[in-house]
């Protein structure tokens, strides 16, 4: 966070079977790896290019898309697109590879439809809700330039990773101002 790449917004990609591209996007999903992430934008790495990876953890997947997406998944998308079906919104707990050590309680559409080409060039497109709806958000997010510190109305939501079960299990009342 601070480095200017983060806050521009990212350029379109003309040919996302380029082979460059696939070196780039194999290097996201190192650094998403190595970080334990479950997303990451081309812009975290430095490259201001529209392009996203993620991956849904089985765990954080809603009911309904259990069986139509495999475990190791990943997904990678070139020039992804958010049409959003259900504004909501639903209050859920972000982190950033960019923004290390933090944990903000976000608000986001609760369900959206997002497209975007592959690296074969072919089109993709899904639905997605829950966790998985979130993860899209603050991906696409990244390629505009915000953050999802951006989208938090109320810092008090917001908490170092180590204390971040205060603000999920007993989030701050909107009312009341505490000392401590
Ligand atoms: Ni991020």
């Amino acid at each position: 966070m601070g480095h200017p790449v983060l806050r521009s917004p990212a350029a379109p990609i003309a040919d996302p079977t380029a082979p460059e591209l696939r070196a780039l996007a194999a290097d996201m999903v190192e650094t998403m790896v190595a970080a334990d992430g479950v997303g990451l934008a081309a812009p975290q790495i430095g490259v201001s290019l529209r392009l996203i990876v993620f991956t849904v953890p089985v765990e954080r997947r809603e009911p309904s898309e259990a069986e139509d997406a495999p475990e190791e998944e990943l997904t990678i998308l070139a020039n992804p697109a958010i049409t959003v079906l259900d504004p909501g919104p639903v209050l859920g707990a972000e982190g950033c590879l960019s923004i290390p050590g933090l944990r903000g309680q976000v608000p986001r559409a609760a369900r959206i439809r997002y497209r975007g080409q592959q690296l074969d060039g072919s089109w993709l497109e899904r639905e997605a809700s829950g966790f998985h709806a979130r993860v899209v958000q603050h991906e696409v997010d990244h390629l505009d330039g915000i953050l999802y510190l951006d989208r938090m109305p109320d810092l008090r939501r917001l908490a170092f990773t180590n204390e971040a079960h205060h603000i999920l299990a007993n989030p701050p009342k909107e009312a009341v101002d505490h000392d401590r």
